[in-house]
C-alpha cells in the first residue's frame, strides 16, 4: 500500500486510527464489535488525552481518523476532539447511528473540520431496522443522511448484513442511494464479541449469500461507480482467511475509550496480551517497541500449515481474534481457512442446510452497563 512507509526498524508505518471515543451507545446492536467488556464513561479519555494521542498519531503517519464508539456523538466534547484533529492534520470522519445529530451540532462540527460522516442503519424497511438495533432509530437516521448531505459533507452508509436483512440488500441499496451516499459498505457479520453469542441468529444460508453476491453484481453495473459499493467478505462461507486488519500492527490502530492502544477493535479479549495505554507511553514507542504490537507482527510467530504456505503474505494467516475466540489460541492458522485444522469447526455451520432448518433463535441484545 503506497500509503505505508518503511521505518528504520523495518515496521510500516499505520495510516489509520480508529478513536473509540465512548463505548456508550443507544443501540443494542446483536452484533456489536466492542468487547465484552466495555469501558465505563468515567474511565474515558478527556477531550485533552484525546488531542495529545491525535497529535502523536499525526506524528507517527497516520492520516484518516475514524471518530468511533459507541456513539460519539454521546461526547459533549466531540467538537473539541474533531478541531484537534483537523488542527493535527487528519481527515476526520464520523462513525454514527445518527441517532443526536441535529442541524446545530453538525455545523459546529462542520466548523470544528469534520471532513466526512458515516451513517449505520440496519434495514431499508424502518420497523425491521428499529427491531435490529433494538432502539427506535430509523427516523434519526434518514435525518441525520439528509443534513449530511445538506452540509456538503460525503456520506458513507453502513450495514451489517446477516440473515435478518440479506434479502432486503436491494431496497438498502436503493436507501443508501436515495439518502445521497457516495459509499456504501456491505459488511458481513464478523462472528467474535457479542455477534458470536448471536451467531445461531444472525449466520446467513449459503443461497442468501449467494444472491446477495449477484445483487452487488448488478448494483455495480447499474450505478457504474457513482455509487462506490464495498462487499466485505463473507469469511465463514469463503473457505478462504480476511487479511484482517491488512495484517497485525501493519497499518492501523484503535485506541479504546480509557486510552488502551490495540492493533484492532478486538483483540482486548486475546489472553496475556497486556496492551498498553496512552496514559503510559506514547504512540510511537506502542506501535514500534511494545510487546501487544509485536505479537503476531511478521511471520514468525506462525504454525503450520500458515508457516509454510504461499498464501501467507496475503491473508497473514487470517483473524488472530477469531482464531482465539474458536480455537481458544490466537496464534493457530484462522478456522475459516479451508486448510486450517480447525476448518470443521466453521463447516459444520455452513454446510448444508438441513431438509426443515428450526428457525433461529431471538437475539440477545448489547446494553451498555450489561457486559
Ligand atoms: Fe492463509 Fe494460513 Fe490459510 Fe495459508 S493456511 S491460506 S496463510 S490462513
Ligand atoms: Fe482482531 Fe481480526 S479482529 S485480528
Amino acid at each position: 500500500m503506497d500509503t505505508v512507509t518503511a521505518h528504520p526498524q523495518g515496521h510500516p508505518r499505520p495510516w489509520a486510527l480508529l478513536a473509540e471515543l465512548t463505548h456508550g451507545c443507544p443501540l443494542h446492536c446483536p452484533y456489536c464489535s466492542n468487547p465484552l467488556q466495555l469501558t465505563r464513561r468515567s474511565r474515558e479519555l478527556t477531550g485533552e488525552e484525546w488531542e495529545r494521542v491525535l497529535r502523536q498519531a499525526a506524528e507517527l503517519g497516520v492520516v484518516h481518523t475514524h471518530l468511533s464508539g459507541g456513539e460519539p456523538l454521546l461526547r459533549r466534547d466531540l467538537e473539541v476532539i474533531v478541531a484537534a484533529a483537523a488542527s493535527a492534520g487528519l481527515y476526520t470522519q464520523l462513525v454514527t447511528s445518527g441517532v443526536g445529530l441535529d442541524e446545530a451540532r453538525l455545523t459546529a462540527l462542520t466548523g470544528a473540520g469534520l471532513h466526512s460522516v458515516q451513517l449505520s442503519v440496519q434495514h431499508a424497511d424502518p420497523g425491521a431496522s428499529d427491531r435490529i438495533a433494538g432502539h427506535r432509530s430509523f427516523a434519526a437516521k434518514e435525518r441525520a443522511a439528509a443534513l449530511v448531505r445538506e452540509a456538503g459533507l460525503p456520506l458513507g452508509v453502513n450495514v451489517v448484513l446477516h440473515r435478518d436483512n440479506l434479502d432486503a440488500l436491494d431496497p438498502l441499496i436503493e436507501l443508501a442511494v436515495a439518502w445521497g451516499a457516495d459509499r456504501v459498505e456491505l459488511a458481513n457479520t464478523q462472528f467474535y464479541g457479542w455477534a458470536l453469542r448471536n451467531r445461531a441468529a444472525l449466520l446467513p444460508t449459503r443461497e442468501q449469500l449467494a444472491r446477495a453476491r449477484e445483487g452487488v453484481a448488478r448494483w455495480r453495473e447499474k450505478l457504474g461507480g457513482r455509487t462506490e459499493l464495498v462487499w466485505v467478505l463473507p469469511d465463514y462461507f469463503e473457505g478462504v482467511a480476511k487479511p484482517c486488519m491488512g495484517g497485525w500492527g501493519a497499518v492501523s490502530l484503535t485506541v479504546a475509550p480509557d486510552g488502551t492502544v490495540l492493533p484492532c477493535p478486538a483483540a482486548a479479549a486475546l489472553p496475556g496480551l497486556d496492551p498498553p495505554n496512552v496514559r503510559d507511553h506514547a504512540l510511537e514507542w506502542i506501535w514500534d517497541h511494545s510487546a501487544a504490537f509485536n505479537r503476531y507482527r511478521g511471520e514468525e510467530w506462525m504454525a503450520e500449515p500458515c508457516r509454510s504456505c504461499s498464501h501467507r503474505a496475503e491473508d497473514f494467516g487470517g483473524c488472530r481474534c477469531q482464531a482465539y475466540a474458536l480455537t481458544g489460541d490466537a496464534a493457530r492458522t484462522d478456522p475459516a481457512c479451508a486448510l486450517s485444522p480447525d476448518h470443521g469447526l466453521i463447516r459444520s455451520l455452513t454446510g448444508p442446510a438441513p431438509a426443515a432448518e428450526p428457525p433461529p433463535p431471538g437475539y440477545t441484545y448489547r446494553g451498555y452497563g450489561r457486559g
